[in-house]
């Protein structure tokens, strides 16, 4: 048995390496196939050292362009590399475009498909994600969920229940297994703030910030949010062509600095009095470390988060943003429950579902 995972882009190396540290454990030959979409130090190499991930056997090195030449060139490069290493089986992690390039090849191959994270739906397919997610599930032979809406998702699409594996979240098992060191490391007192007394900001998604006036808008709320809490702003490289080409000033309270690390991202985030952000991973994060999370969306694919965790989506509308934060502020928000199986195990049930299917296909 020959398993091939598939990594791209930041959010997929939290997600596999849990999968990848109990697939080893049950002794299954594996190689890692690193796409490179994305290839900067601090968007990928960063992640392989803190994360102790194994050195990618193969790097298809496809790096950006539009989504047809990315796609299409991940097809091409990891075709090559299926028909040389010839797996039993494909997995793939979440929803970018490294996902639906590598489950194309794998079904076009007929080689079985897993996908880590399967069944979320934000029902809005002008998102790229949206329409990731919807194909890898559609060619896998495994779909690994992290909530229960997306076993429910998955089934009203007419994807077979023995096919579906509820099996928590592995980004959680990353998460839980770095936390206390990432805290230990006191990543806030680098930026003059202490812990409780800063807000932290994410924002990439196409949406809020490749128009001028979605991002604009949303620098002038946080502006303004910026008076009553400190803010610390990663920016993703794409946000900061956008925000350098616009020119959009923000306060003095706004520290803008490079996508960080993942210790340094986790340890400021589990001592922030707020998160705002329009990533989805996130999301979940601030679920875990009960913080009170301002989805800047008009959407969540994870709506456990809002049911049971600490989220609320808020769009990008001003007035409501600014009461949710006066809500926290006074500590008016929902405390939150960790999701069920959300414990750190999620890698671990994942090998197991993987060596039964292996015993039987
Ligand atoms: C991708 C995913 C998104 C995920 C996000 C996490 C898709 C369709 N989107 O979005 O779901 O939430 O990653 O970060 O797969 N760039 C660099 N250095 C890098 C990588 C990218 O400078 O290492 C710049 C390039 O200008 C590139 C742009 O960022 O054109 C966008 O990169 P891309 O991978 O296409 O999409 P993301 O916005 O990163």
């Amino acid at each position: 048995m020959l398993i091939c995972n598939v990594v791209g882009a930041r959010p997929n190396f939290m997600k596999m390496s849990p999968v990848i540290d109990a697939v080893k454990k049950k002794g299954f030959g594996q190689f890692l196939v690193h796409t490179g979409q994305h290839y900067d130090d601090n968007m990928s190499k960063v992640f392989f050292k803190e994360l102790g991930l194994p050195k990618p056997d193969v790097h298809l090195g496809v790096g950006s362009d539009t989504h047809a030449r990315q796609v299409g060139r991940i097809m091409i490069a990891f075709e090559d590399a299926c028909l040389k290493k010839k797996p039993d089986l494909v997995v793939v992690g979440g929803d970018v475009n490294s996902t639906l390039g590598a489950a194309l090849v794998a079904a076009k191959l007929h080689i079985p498909l897993a996908h880590v994270e399967a069944g979320l739906r934000s029902f809005d397919r002008t998102m790229p994600e949206e329409i990731n997610r919807i194909v890898a599930d559609q060619l896998s032979t495994l779909l690994f969920t992290t909530e229960k809406s997306g076993n429910e998702n998955l089934e009203r699409e007419g994807v077979a229940k023995e096919r579906i594996h509820f099996v928590g979240n592995c980004m959680v098992d990353t998460l839980l297994r770095y936390l206390d060191k990432a805290t230990g490391l006191c990543p806030w007192k680098k930026y003059g703030v202490e812990p409780g007394g800063y807000a932290v900001l994410t924002l990439h998604r196409p949406i809020n910030v490749d128009s001028p006036k979605a991002l604009k808008l949303i620098l002038d709320i946080i502006n303004k949010v910026s008076h009553d809490l400190p803010v610390i702003f990663s920016v993703h490289p794409r946000t900061k062509q956008h925000l350098m080409e616009q020119k959009i000033e923000t306060s003095r309270s706004v520290q803008i600095c490079e996508p960080l690390p993942y210790y340094e991202f986790i340890g400021l985030m589990a001592k922030a009095r707020c998160i705002l952000t329009d990533s989805g991973g996130i999301q979940e994060e601030a679920t875990v470390v009960k913080v009170p999370c301002l989805t800047l969306r008009e959407n969540t694919e994870r709506p456990v988060t809002v049911s049971s965790g600490t989220n609320r989506v808020v769009g990008t509308d001003s007035k409501v943003i600014c009461e949710a934060i006066d809500a926290i502020l006074a500590g008016k928000w929902q405390a939150g429950r960790r999701p069920p199986l959300w414990d750190g195990k999620s890698g671990l049930r994942i090998a197991d579902a993987i060596e039964a299917w292996a015993a039987h296909r």
